[in-house]
């Protein structure tokens, strides 16, 4: 079945560059590492992949701060590496979306640099958010920023600029019209080199209000907004619905422009997701209007628990929001700053949630590494690297773990990725997992993928919405089973730790794992599993 546009049910690939291939014996992963490695991203039935960035950059936040967005950073490759990897990646049908950052620049970049050495009121100065101290010599607020520590650093004349990340990653200040005409020409730059849209990070995080006023409790909301610290749930969105800094009214005025700009490609198509964790889940909906961005992410499920009730609102809300705006949702299990789901709810339960997600209507994101089955890497303290580890003094262990480089093959660590020291050590308990392991081994999660995704093409792309069969509110209220049926596909999840009967009707196509026992017109599926039945 077809789905038109190409975005609108594509399953998206999520690379993180320099954990996926090595193609140098750096020990880091590459653009020609990736590009020498697309006949595997195309054999697991994807549609696109998205590239984490690859931009000129310190590498302080794993590249997210962005010295030159029109540029490849040498660890990486260059600029010609990057055009033979979106044409390889085309030869193949496979789009490619490039991340952008346009919360902040990493205070390498040439603007930055032009406004520390200019006086305090300048026009370099305003392209940041650049305060006098409070009169005690305190910084201009008590916000802390997302990666622990005040969100301010001051500079030689004694004003303080703004970070809500790192503080080598200083906010842009989105009033200033010279910022957006710099990312309009850096979206044109990446789309005339052959990109098939943008992954937008911090896309909630633009315009700032209120930069003068005090949080009551600017700890707790920075850990709130962390994906990988973990809160009670209720006191998690009580916090969030406190945000001074996300989700104000003029970012959308940013994404109607950029609509203009992405349609005024007539014939690509060009799409964009946004990175916008906001709260009530509502107001994810404004970034996905028909004059704004084409998807935005839904991160509950990095966070849901394994429980019928969570994973039943989580979906039914997703949906249902969604369409109150003629929009799709995305599902996503795992990605480069939350723990690895196998890790997070357990190996079966990661492959069940898997196949329960990719029979849902939308688009299906899988973070490189999570068709294996990868847990999260085993780190000391001495091989961290991300920001938050420093800036929390170690309380916080951050987000390095999802990060550990790929096993490709062999028996020894590291498994093929380099010939040199990866950049973060891969552990040797990951024989088992490597690619070459798990494509010999009809049973593994690769498999389970791979056959899901072209099962996923072949009977539910296009096929509308679902109908919820078995869950808190349908069926037999069993609250171990959640099952709904879409086009001519009963999908059952059993969430439970026992078998458990169903009277799905149809002929079993794929389960992701144990043997699903058919009696009597009676299905039993296994313990923490879920099957698909074609009627
Ligand atoms: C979200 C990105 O996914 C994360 O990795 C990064 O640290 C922050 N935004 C800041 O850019």
């Amino acid at each position: 079945m077809n789905s038109s546009p190409w975005w609108k049910e594509a399953t998206i690939y999520q690379i993180y560059p320099r954990s996926f291939f090595d193609s140098n014996s750096d020990g880091e992963g590459d653009l020609p590492g990736i590009t020498s490695k697309l006949d595997y991203v195309k054999s697991l039935g994807v549609d696109a992949i998205w590239l984490s960035p690859f931009y000129t950059s310190p590498n302080k936040d794993g590249g997210y701060d962005v010295a030159n967005p029109r540029d490849v950073d040498p660890r990486f490759g260059n600029l010609e590496d990057a055009r033979e990897l979106i044409t390889q990646a085309h030869k193949r049908d496979l789009r490619v979306i490039a991340d952008i950052v346009p919360n902040h620049f990493s205070d390498q970049h040439e603007w930055f640099q032009a406004a520390l050495k200019s006086k305090r009121g300048s026009k370099e100065r305003e392209r940041f958010h650049f305060y006098d101290a409070n009169e005690d010599g305190t910084p201009p607020n008590n916000w802390i920023s997302l990666f622990g520590g005040p969100s301010w650093t001051q500079v030689e004349d004694g004003q303080f600029y703004l970070h809500l990340f790192d503080s080598t990653q200083p906010d842009l200040n989105w009033e200033n019209p010279e910022v957006n005409a710099d990312f309009e020409k850096t979206l044109r730059f990446w789309i005339d080199l052959g990109v098939d849209g943008f992954r937008i990070d911090v896309a909630h995080g633009l315009i700032k209000e209120d930069v003068l006023t005090n949080h009551p409790d600017p700890q707790g909301l920075s850990n709130a907004l962390r994906l990988d610290v973990a809160m009670d749930s209720e006191e998690r969105n009580a916090l969030l619905l406190t945000v001074p800094y996300f989700d104000r009214q003029g970012v959308h005025e940013i994404y109607r422009k950029w609509r203009k700009l992405f349609d005024s490609y007539t014939g690509r198509e060009i799409m964009a997701v946004a990175e916008a964790w906001v709260h009530p889940p509502v107001n994810a909906t404004r970034y996905v209007r028909a004059d704004e961005l084409h998807q935005v992410f839904n991160f509950d499920l990095l966070t849901a628990e394994f429980d019928s009730d969570v994973l039943f609102d989580v979906v039914e809300r997703s949906i249902s929001l969604n369409a109150t705006v003629n929009a799709l949702p995305t599902w996503a299990l795992s990605n480069h700053d939350s723990p690895r789901v196998a890790s997070r709810i357990g190996d079966e339960q990661a492959r069940a949630l898997a196949l329960f997600v990719f029979g849902l209507p939308g688009s299906a994101y899988v973070f490189a590494g999570q068709e294996l089955g990868l847990p999260d890497g085993q780190l000391q303290d001495s091989d961290r690297q991300d920001p938050t580890f420093f800036r929390t003094n170690g309380a916080i262990k951050g987000r390095d773990g999802a990060r550990v480089p790929l096993p490709w093959s062999g028996d020894t660590t590291p498994f093929g990725f380099s010939t040199a020291k990866p950049w973060l050590p891969i552990s040797q308990s990951w024989k088992d997992l490597t690619i070459e392991n798990e494509l010999a081994d009809p049973k593994s999660s690769l498999h389970l993928y791979k056959n899901a995704l072209e099962l996923r093409k072949e009977f539910l792309v296009g096929a509308g919405g679902i109908t919820w069969l078995e869950s808190s509110q349908h069926g037999h209220k069993n609250d171990s089973l959640l099952s709904y049926s879409r086009g001519s596909i009963t999908v059952v999840m059993n969430l439970s730790d026992s078998a458990k009967e169903c009277d799905a009707a149809g002929k079993l196509i794929i389960v992701s794992g144990g043997t699903v026992d058919a009696r009597d017109g009676k299905k039993v599926i296994p313990a923490r599993s879920t099957a698909w039945f074609l009627t």
